[in-house]
Formats: structure tokens, sequence, C-alpha cells
């Protein structure tokens, strides 16, 4: 078939799924018995303290439970069942910006994690059940923490260090969690900066569930303690034994909580198990990056999104792997980093994201040429799509035009891969994460379940429940039901809407043509508009806000603002006023949220019953024709007053 990049048969040979018949056979068995495919594999790739009784129960969906009856520890199956072979094998590998290098073998995570458990339990109280935040930097201490909370049955909630106190303080007080960790700072462009601050001040309100606050030291600046709050973490870890016995866990027990943007409202907690998570972390990593024994393994995302939870922490220690971890950014002290990084560390796989891989071309082209990259052999892509472009540059100068991409889909609600090539199985093309992996339904529909055409866009749904899908939003049932499960049916019998536009391309490829809803994609971070639009509304002057996504060339999309203005009096230039409102934006989200452009019109296009028509002021910020019938606005007239802005 064209425009097709086939894998090179010689490494087939060796790899886990070696070609398309194997993928078929996989993708047949899971149609053939569904349930029969996900207990097989539960059975053979879990180290199960109790094996389950039932593989799937579907008797409250969309509350769909896994392996039911099934008892597990995710930090045992992350480490402890690995001792036996690989207890002097890396499990870690860190780097630090500054160049700082720290390797931990799995007997030494297993001692870190096992003390680091019993000061969470005998010095803080935390028990089965509880929140506890982490607010971290990408150091090891990091994944250390998320395991031993996982060991003892807590939950945890990693928030993205570039949150802001505010946006910090309703993810705490939303999970009412009981501890807060976090570090004095990290570094970030070779100069320190500071996370305890951000948690002092998001915890000077409202945020009364927070007992303790554990500070784990990484860069020694100076910062503020609140005596009988706050506990040095390398003082006490010293004392505790490095023996602690694993919480049994129930299948279907929460493992951690994720906040992510929807379309309305504050973010939502998205709530994950433990089985049906670490089953789907851990065999993507094997089937997807192809990941062998002795190979180093990194992924360059940061652990407060998913793609850090499951393909820097679990999914690698789940399956015995090596993964690499970095504190700092691609273009630090210059844009080659990254690939002298993997020259030095010799990485076989190595998974990014679109926006980086645009910005390393666009900064720095010439700088892979200067390293040996010849260990690679898998290369990864997630968060958004991928233009050709991009991929190309990726696939010759990073891969040497030997390495296949895998182009992931997938979202923080399906806690792994669901729609990505097998590296050796699947020929590529740029741009398409092309089909669904065994036993997973992804299908393109429209809203009564029929398969859409060859080139026509519809709803990409998953229509059958799968092991890793998230299992509520915290606290909000309905929430759940009405966010993923109210747009579309099959069979009569509503299925998972991801919130994503896709059509199936001549080979019968899904290609992700993005979000439907008012969720936008800036540098693969995922916003909601209405919240950035509560954040520039809270601006005295601002009457009216809408935000759209506008096309971008590193970010692939950036924050764009029509915004009507209560009054013209002292009115100064408009970059006065995008200062002004990015203030807003960063105190209340994060700088991750800030607005690039601002237009000042007189009105916003409306519906008679005072619905903002966002299509319209989408098309008008690509330059598109708008194709909608606008003689039903409230008042027509303003679609042009707003074009004249242009
Ligand atoms: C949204 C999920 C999945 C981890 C990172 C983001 C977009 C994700 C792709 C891809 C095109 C993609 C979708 C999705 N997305 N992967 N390979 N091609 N778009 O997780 O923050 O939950 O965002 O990211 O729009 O819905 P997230």
């Amino acid at each position: 078939m064209e425009n097709l990049f086939y894998p090179d048969r010689e490494e087939a040979k060796n790899a886990r799924i070696k070609n398309s018949c194997e993928y078929e056979g996989l993708v047949a068995d899971a149609n053939d018995d569904y349930e029969g495919y996900w207990g097989k594999l539960a059975k053979e790739k879990i180290s199960w303290f109790q094996e389950f009784d039932e593989v799937l129960d579907e008797s409250d969906a969309p509350f769909y439970k896994w392996f039911k009856n099934g008892k597990l520890n995710v930090s045992y199956q992350c480490i402890d069942r690995h001792l036996e072979t690989r207890k002097n094998k890396a499990a870690i590998i860190f780097e630090g910006e500054l160049g700082d290098q720290k390797v931990i073998t799995y007997r030494e995570l297993y001692y870190e994690v096992n003390k680091t458990a019993n000061l969470l339990k005998n010095k803080f109280g935390i028990s089965k059940g509880d929140r506890v935040v982490i607010y971290m930097p990408m150091i090891p201490e990091t994944a250390v923490m998320m395991l031993a909370v996982a060991r003892i049955g807590a939950i945890h909630s990693v928030v993205f260090g570039g949150f802001s106190a505010d946006a910090l303080r309703d993810r705490i007080i939303d999970a009412e969690a009981k501890l807060v960790v976090t570090t004095d700072g990290a570094y970030r462009r070779g100069k320190p900066y500071l996370l305890k601050p951000v948690v002092d001040e998001a915890l000077s309100v409202g945020c009364e569930s927070v007992e303790k606050v554990l500070v784990v030291e990484r860069n020694g600046e100076e910062i503020h303690w609140e005596a009988g709050r706050d506990f040095a973490y390398a003082e006490l870890v010293q004392n505790e034994s490095p023996i602690c016995e694993p919480e049994v866990m129930d299948s279907e027990d929460p493992l951690f909580l994720l906040y992510t943007s929807g379309s309305t409202g504050k973010p939502k907690g998205v709530q994950h198990s433990q089985a049906g998570y670490i089953l789907h972390a851990q065999t993507t990593m094997e089937n997807v990056f192809d990941v062998r024994e002795n190979d180093t393994y990194w992924c360059t995302a940061d652990v407060g999104w998913i793609t850090g939870h499951t393909y820097i922490v679990y999914g690698p220690l789940a399956m015995g792997a090596t993964t690499v971890m970095f504190e700092g950014v691609p273009i630090y002290p210059d844009a080659g980093r990254w690939w002298k990084m993997i020259e030095e560390y010799q990485v076989n796989q190595f998974y990014t994201a679109p926006t980086a891989i645009r910005l390393l071309h666009k900064t720095g082209a010439e700088e892979p040429k200067k390293y040996d990259l010849s260990s690679l052999r898998v290369l990864g892509t997630v968060g958004e799509p991928i233009n050709p472009d991009a991929w190309l540059w990726y696939y010759n100068e990073i891969g040497g035009g030997k390495c296949p991409i895998v182009d992931t889909w997938w979202q923080t609600e399906t806690g792994g891969h669901m729609v990505s090539p097998l590296p050796f199985a699947t020929p590529i093309k740029p741009g398409s994460a092309t089909n669904p992996l065994p036993g997973i339904f992804a299908e393109i529909i429209d809203e009564n379940g029929e398969r859409m055409p060859e080139g026509e866009k519809g709803l990409l749904c998953i229509t059958k429940p799968w092991p890793s899908m998230i299992r509520t939003i915290w606290g909000d049932p309905e929430r759940f039901k009405k966010s993923y499960f109210g747009d579309a049916k099959k069979d009569g019998k509503p299925v998972y809407f991801s919130g994503d536009g896709a059509m199936y391309d001549e080979n019968g490829y899904i290609i992700i043509t993005g979000r439907t809803d008012d969720v936008i994609n800036v540098s693969g971070h995922r916003m909601g508009t209405a919240e950035i639009e509560a954040s520039i509304g809270n601006h005295d002057n601002v009457a009216e806000v809408a935000v759209v996504g506008k096309p971008h060339s590193v970010k692939g999309e950036s924050v764009f603002a029509y915004i009507v203005i209560k009054s013209e009096d002292n009115l100064g230039e408009d970059v006065e006023l995008l200062k002004e409102i990015n203030g807003i934006i960063v105190k209340e989200i994060g700088p991750i949220a800030k607005c690039d452009e601002i237009v000042i019109v007189p009105g916003l296009p409306k519906t008679r019953s005072g619905k903002i028509m966002r299509r319209i002021l989408r098309a008008i910020v690509k330059g598109e024709a708008i194709t909608q019938d606008t003689s039903t606005l409230e008042d027509p007239s303003v679609v042009e007053k707003i074009q004249a802005k242009f």
C-alpha cells in the first residue's frame, strides 16, 4: 500500500508480536471470546495474592468491574516479584537538570519504597483509602512516593508541578487529602525554582483535611517551615524499617486519582483501579514498545500527567524494565540534550510528544547529527496529532530511517494505549495512530453506533469496556456517566465517547482529527476553555469572553481569547490587558494555560437562547470561511464586526 512504512523484517524476528498475522490473530481471539482474552492475560501477567473469580461484571454499567475478588498489590507487581531475577537490574536511571545522575536498582527501590511506606503509615497515619497529594518534580523520590502510597493501599493524586497554588488547592480539597508531599523545589533551565511556597499558599485557606506536609529536599533552597505541620523526608525515612508487607488490595480498589480538564466545570478526578490498570500498563509496555530484558526505555513526559504515571512509573516497573527519568527541559543547555542522553544511556525506546519534536526540529535541526543514536529501536509519540513534517524528521533524523514510530492515541481516562501501531507488526503512516490494540474495541461511529464510511468524520468511541478504563469521577458518579456515556449508543446501549473526532483513511486506519468539545490541546496539555474563560472573566474590565484554540506551529494549539470589555475608560494597549489577564490565569491555573493573543470585540456570536457559537469563532481565528447559517444569531452583524478586527 502507498504511503506506508514497513517494519524491518530482520528486527521483527525478535519482536514480541512479529507480523500482521500475529496481530490479527490476537484481535480475532479477543473478538471471539472477549472475557476469555482478558482473563487469560490477567492470569498470566499479574502476580495475584488470590486469583479473581469473574473477569467482568457489567451488572452496574457503566460502573464496570474487572477481575472481581482478585487480590493483589501494585507495588508488589512492580517491585517484589522482580527481586528473584532482577534484583541488581537498574529500575530507574535518573538524570537531573544539572547533569547529576543516579541509578536505582530493583533491590534499592524495594528498600526505599518500603521505608517510605512505613514512614507514611507510622509517622503520618496514612492507611488504606486515604488520599495523598504529591506535588513534586521529576525526581526518583516522586516514583518512590507513588509506589509507597500504593503499597499501603492509599490513593495518590499527583498534581503537575506547573499548576498554581489555586489549582493545587482545588485538587487537595476535592480529594480531601490528608497529606501533601512536595519538595523545596527543583531545577529548570539550569536554575533552581521553588515548589514548597506554592504548597504553603495552597494550604493557607480551606484545606482542613490536610494534617501534615512531607518535604523532600531537592535543591536546598531556603523555604518556610511550619512547625508541627512540615517534616523533612530524608531525616525521618532513614529510621524506618526496609520491610513493609504490601497491603492486600482488591482488584477494584482505587489506585490513584488524576485530575484532568473537561469541557465544563472544574477539573475532574479520574479514578483508576488496581488490577485492570496495572495489567494494561504492563502489557502495552511489552507490546507497543517491544521492550526486551536488557533495554533502556525513556519516556520524556512529566509524572504529573497520565503518560508519566503509566509509561514512566507503573508500566515499565510492572514489566521489570529500566526506565529513564529526566528532570529538565529538552533545550537546556542546548537542543541536543535529549540526543546526548540517548547516546550516553544507549536508549532503545524513546517516547515523547509531537510538540517537543517540533520544537527540537525548529531550534536544533542539526543537533541529532552530533550524536550516535543507533541504539534506538522504537520511537513513540503521544498527546496530540503529529504533522507529517515533524513525523518525517523524527523518523529520519532521530530514528535513522529504521525505527518504527508508534503514534499512540489514548487519554487520562483510558489509563493506557488504545489505538496504536505495534512496532514490528503494523505498517505505519505519518499522522495516523493506525489500529485499535487487540482487545480494545475503538470504533469511529455516529451517535447511533453506525460505523463511519471511509473519509468521513465521526466519534471515536470505545464500544466495549476495557480493564484500564476510568472507574468514576471522584465524588461525582453522575458526572462520570454524563461526561462519557451520554453522546453515543451502539446496539441501543451507551458506549464510551472519548470527546475526539476521527475518520478511517483508505487503509482503514484511524486518523484522529481532534477534540469535538470545548477542550483544547496546548503543547500536549489538555485544557478546558471554560476553565480559562472563568479566569479571564475575573478581570475587572472583562464583560464576556470566549476562548478557542488557534493552530500553532510548535504548540499544536495556542490559547486565543475573544473579549468584550465593560468600559473603554482607562483602556490601555491590548498588550497591557493581555498581561493582566495572564497574571490572573497564572495565579488561578498556572503558566501552561496562558493566553497567547486576545482580540477585543463588540460582542460574541450567540444564538437567541444565549449560547456562544464557538464554531464561528474557531473558523474566524483559523481564517476559514464560515459555513454555518448565521441568520439564527441574536445579532448576525456581530460576525462581520469581529471579522473586521482580523
Ligand atoms: C487527548 C487526551 C494520552 C496521554 C497524553 C494526553 C489527544 C492523545 C493522541 C494521538 C492525536 C492524541 C486526544 C485525547 N491525543 N494522543 N496519538 N493523536 N491526539 O492525555 O491529557 O488525557 O489528553 O489528547 O485529543 O483525547 P490527556
